[in-house]
């Protein structure tokens, strides 16, 4: 079990990946899915996201840049807000644009079978798991701006936590790190994480709210590699 911090550093191979952006791209693609979106696809490139949309009306951009909605996008990468518009995205083909959530998704389905991991849809991450016996795995942590997010290597070390009890032992050092951090309460990340004070500057506290409600959701959105296509788990 590796756990990467940042997504720009040389990846390991792994058959599987699971990319963390708790705060919030991560927490939104376990949102999108669990409200029926049909398939959830990554850019980091807003103008290719509205190319895709002029060409095709089934298709709902959703995405951020500073916190906020993108001009001539659908919805903000706000997991809040696509709950209370979950009528306009079921049955929906979702394109995902944020700022640092779409590079750590998109360098991870290049190399491998790619699972977006929150901690609203992380007893479901861990339950596919087990079920599927899978013992390796790259946790890619997205970070911000290139600097460590502490509620990603948090929300690793909660999975890692569960993991460890099991027969997989293999840990790089960032995954001891993350896992030494998995029993600091949840309320004091939110409080710490410089990410967490953003958002709550920008009235985002019911995003944050919701970020933080560990195992909420019972899905696992997942794309083969190299396709950039999320769709629920099989
Ligand atoms: C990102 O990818 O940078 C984010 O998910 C930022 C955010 O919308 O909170």
């Amino acid at each position: 079990l590796y756990t990467y911090f940042l997504p720009d550093v040389k990846l390991e191979n792994h058959k599987y990946y699971f990319v963390v952006d708790t705060l919030r791209a991560s927490t939104t693609m376990a949102t999108l899915i669990s409200v029926g979106a049909e398939s959830v696809s990554i850019t980091d490139d807003p103008d290719t996201a509205i190319q895709i949309k002029n060409m095709d009306n089934n298709v709902v951009l959703v995405g951020e840049r500073g916190g906020l909605k993108i001009t001539g996008f659908d919805f903000s990468n706000s997991p809040t807000e696509i709950l209370r518009n979950a009528n306009q995205v079921k049955d929906k083909k979702v394109i995902l644009c944020t700022t640092n959530g779409s590079k750590a998704f998109l360098k991870a389905n290049d190399m491998g079978i790619t699972i977006s991991l929150s901690l609203i849809n992380l007893k479901s991450a861990i339950q596919y798991v087990l079920s599927k016996k899978i013992d390796d795995i790259g946790i890619v942590c997205s970070g911000t701006d290139g600097y460590v997010s502490l509620e990603d290597v948090f929300t690793a070390g909660r999975f890692l936590s569960i993991l460890s009890k099991q027969d997989i032992c293999y840990f790089n050092d960032e995954a001891y790190i993350a896992l030494n951090m998995a029993n600091i309460p949840h309320t004091r990340i939110f409080q710490y994480s410089l990410h967490a004070q953003k958002l709550k500057k920008l009235g985002l506290e019911k995003d944050l709210k919701m970020s933080f409600n560990e195992g909420l959701l019972n899905v696992v959105p997942i794309s083969k590699a190299k396709t950039n296509e999320f769709k629920p788990k099989i």
